[in-house]
This record gives C-alpha cells, sequence and structure tokens, in this order.
C-alpha cells in the first residue's frame, strides 16, 4: 500500500504551474493526532503482512519541524508491531535541507524524491521563491548535501511546453549529475491553466530515448524504463498513473484527517474523524475510483495498449479517456514496439561490441603483465 502523506499544505517556493497551488491558502500540517488516527485505521485495508510506502509529499514536508516529523514516524512506524513493515520516501523540492534533515533522511533511510525542471534557466523560469526568484542555485547545494550523507536522491522534473525540442541539452545536464529521473508531463491542474498536450509529451519521450541510445546513456531514466520493461517483459507498469490501481493500493492522507484521491489535487474520499478507513473505502467516491479499470476494460480491454495503461489517470482523465490521449499513447507505443525496440536492441549489440573490445584488451594487458613478471616475484598461490 502506498500513501501519499500531505505534510502541510504550505510551501516555500511558489511554481507557477503549483498542481495543489501551495501557498494560497491558510497553512495546514499534518499531526501527529492525524498520524495516530491512521496508524489505528490502516490495518482494517491491510493484508497480513502487507508493507506499507510512505511517501511524505506536499506542499513541502521539509517546512514542518525535524521533531514533529520524528515524532511522526515514530507513530506511523509502529504499524511495523502489527507485521507491516514500513518504508518512506519524501518529494521535496530540496529549498531548505537543514542538518537537522540531513540527520533525519540518513537515519531513516529515506529516499529522497528532488523536483529539479532540468539547467538553471529552464528551472527557475517556473520554480521560484515567493519573490519571484530562481531556486535552482539553492537546490543544488541542497542535493549535494543530501549526497554527501548518503542519501538516496533521484530527481522528479516537470516537462512544459518550453523543455521541447531541448531532449539533448537535458541529456546534456544529466548525465553528469548521474541520478535516476522521471519526467512527468504538465498537468492542467490548479496554477496551471494548460498542460502538455499529450502528443507532444510522448514526442518528447520518444526523443529522448532515441537519443540516450544513441548516446548509450546508462541512466535509469523513468517512465521510459519501465516502459520498455513492459514492452520487452509483460512487466505490469510501475506507476499508479498507468497500472489501473487507483483507489486500490494507493490513496492521499492530509492535515485535519482528510483522505485524498492522491496528491495530484485536492479530490477528496472523506475524512477519517466522521468515518472509519474502512468505511470510506467501501463506499463512492473511493469505491468508484477504484471499480473504473474494470469498467473500462469492457471498452478498451481489446486496445493494444490497454495493458500498458489501464486508462491512465483518473485524477487527470476523469471518467474516460479522451480520444487524442488514447492516440498519442497508441502512436508511442506503437512506435516504442517497432523503432523504439529495434534502437534498443542496436544500442545492446554496440553495448556488446564494447564490454568485448574492454575484456579482449584486458586479457592481452594482463598476458602482457605476465610477461614481464620477475621470476620470484609473488603469485595469486603464494
Ligand atoms: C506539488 S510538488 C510537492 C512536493 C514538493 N514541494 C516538491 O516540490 O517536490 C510535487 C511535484 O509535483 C509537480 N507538479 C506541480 N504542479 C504540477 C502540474 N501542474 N503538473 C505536473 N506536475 C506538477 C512539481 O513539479 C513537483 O515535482
Amino acid at each position: 500500500m502506498l500513501i501519499l502523506l500531505r505534510s502541510t499544505t504550505g510551501c516555500n517556493l511558489r511554481c507557477r504551474y503549483c498542481s495543489v497551488a501551495c501557498g494560497e491558502t491558510e497553512r495546514r500540517d499534518l499531526t501527529e493526532d492525524d498520524c495516530r488516527l491512521l496508524r489505528d485505521s490502516l490495518p482494517s485495508l491491510l493484508r497480513e503482512g502487507e508493507s506499507v510506502r510512505f511517501l511524505w509529499h506536499g506542499g513541502e514536508p521539509t517546512l514542518l519541524a525535524p521533531e514533529r516529523f520524528r515524532a511522526m514516524l515514530g507513530i506511523l512506524s509502529e504499524l511495523e508491531r502489527d507485521g507491516h513493515p514500513v518504508e518512506y520516501a519524501m518529494q521535496t523540492n530540496g529549498f531548505r535541507i537543514s542538518d537537522a534533515w540531513l540527520d533525519i533522511l540518513e537515519r531513516h533511510a529515506i529516499g529522497v524524491g528532488l523536483s529539479l525542471d532540468g539547467p538553471a534557466a529552464l528551472h527557475d523560469a517556473e520554480r521560484v521563491t515567493p519573490a519571484g526568484e530562481g531556486s535552482y542555485a539553492r537546490i543544488m547545494d541542497g542535493m549535494a548535501a543530501m549526497l554527501e550523507r548518503g542519501v538516496p536522491v533521484s530527481l522528479l522534473c516537470t516537462v512544459r511546453p518550453a523543455h521541447l525540442g531541448r531532449e539533448a541539452e537535458l541529456l546534456d545536464w544529466l548525465t553528469p549529475l548521474g541520478r535516476p529521473v522521471r519526467f512527468n508531463p504538465l498537468l492542467p491542474l490548479g496554477r496551471s491553466a494548460a498542460g502538455l498536450a499529450p502528443g507532444d509529451y510522448f514526442r518528447f519521450l520518444q526523443r529522448l530515448l532515441a537519443l540516450a541510445l544513441e548516446r548509450q546513456v546508462s541512466l535509469s531514466i523513468e517512465p521510459l524504463s519501465w516502459m520498455l520493461a513492459s514492452v520487452i517483459t509483460d512487466a505490469p507498469p510501475r506507476e499508479c498513473s498507468w497500472g489501473g490501481r487507483c483507489g486500490q493500493s494507493v490513496f492521499g492522507f492530509g492535515p485535519g484527517g482528510e483522505v485524498l484521491a492522491c496528491n495530484r489535487s485536492d479530490e477528496r474520499y472523506g475524512n477519517l474523524r466522521e468515518r472509519s478507513l474502512r468505511a470510506l473505502y467501501d463506499a463512492d467516491p473511493w469505491r468508484k475510483r477504484r471499480e473504473r479499470s474494470a469498467r473500462l476494460r469492457a471498452r478498451c480491454g481489446d486496445c493494444a495498449v490497454w495493458r500498458y495503461c489501464h486508462g491512465g489517470c483518473p485524477v487527470v482523465e476523469g471518467e474516460e479517456p479522451d480520444a487524442a490521449r488514447c492516440e498519442a499513447r497508441r502512436a508511442f507505443f506503437d512506435w516504442l514496439r517497432g523503432e523504439g525496440l529495434f534502437l534498443y536492441q542496436q544500442s545492446l549489440v554496440r553495448r556488446r561490441s564494447e564490454l568485448r573490445e574492454r575484456l579482449r584488451l584486458l586479457r592481452r594487458s594482463k598476458e602482457g603483465l605476465a610477461r614481464h613478471m620477475p621470476d620470484d616475484a609473488p603469485t595469486e598461490d603464494a
């Protein structure tokens, strides 16, 4: 079970496209009482031994007081006593990573998703402070500090129209950073009146993959990695937005006991202070959300890309995906299963040749070394 925690509604940035318009309303934080409520009710939804992954999301989770955050970790971790392994991750803008936060992230092995929209100019155009200043330089300092402490950091990049056609520049920027990265499309939610057209997003992914394969870049790039894995091995999509799991194994939880569909919007299932989690789960709108995939299967189950999309993200696409989105997905997966796989195969063949060449050079230098070794030099057996 994945639980997206809306740690707070406050934020220290004012990203111009924010889907939840962070920082515009009076700030409300998740509290220890909220966490107790969640801890006590969660087992009613879990199978025996089922693990729970809490993703601290926002708003901006690092606005919480570190000591309160520690207390909430302590409360949620008590689920382990009931046999439910607990794991934490955090999605942050990385703008304010104090020593106290570094201690917490390191001590509790919290993997961090860091929002970075590309090189400074691209990032700073939209991810700004309340005073309208760019945030890139401070975030890079935050990332360096986390990496120094061994905190695993992956990047989350929101693809806007300004990113289109700049795939090569993005790869130039990413390669030396060497971090796993996810590219999500800009969605028409909150402060963002318009999103990225689905066709533009898929063409971006297509160009990015072709370029990464041509350059033999060995980065983990999502969603391309799971898409390739799905096409090659029939592995199910790893993401809730493509895997048809919305409402089944993922939900959001926020200040005051709000139970939310997720963190992409303010869509609510109800409040834990008014009804039990199980009752909310069994009733509409949660039940309806859970059943969407099964309903859509009747209509879309024969589609060649159903197994990769399951109707997409209901928060973004509503009850039924629209025709333009379906067409864009179909065109992308057609390309991926044809030319995309061909490019992938070619890159593997090139890689194999490179590895063979390296092996040949290694053998030759070992033979050379052996020839020059004095007779009385210690051998491996000595
Ligand atoms: C809403 S923020 C909250 C967590 C944290 N403050 C952060 O910046 O990572 C989480 C992610 O959502 C992305 N996001 C915000 N608005 C979006 C939108 N309209 N469409 C797509 N992604 C969006 C942000 O770029 C960020 O990477």
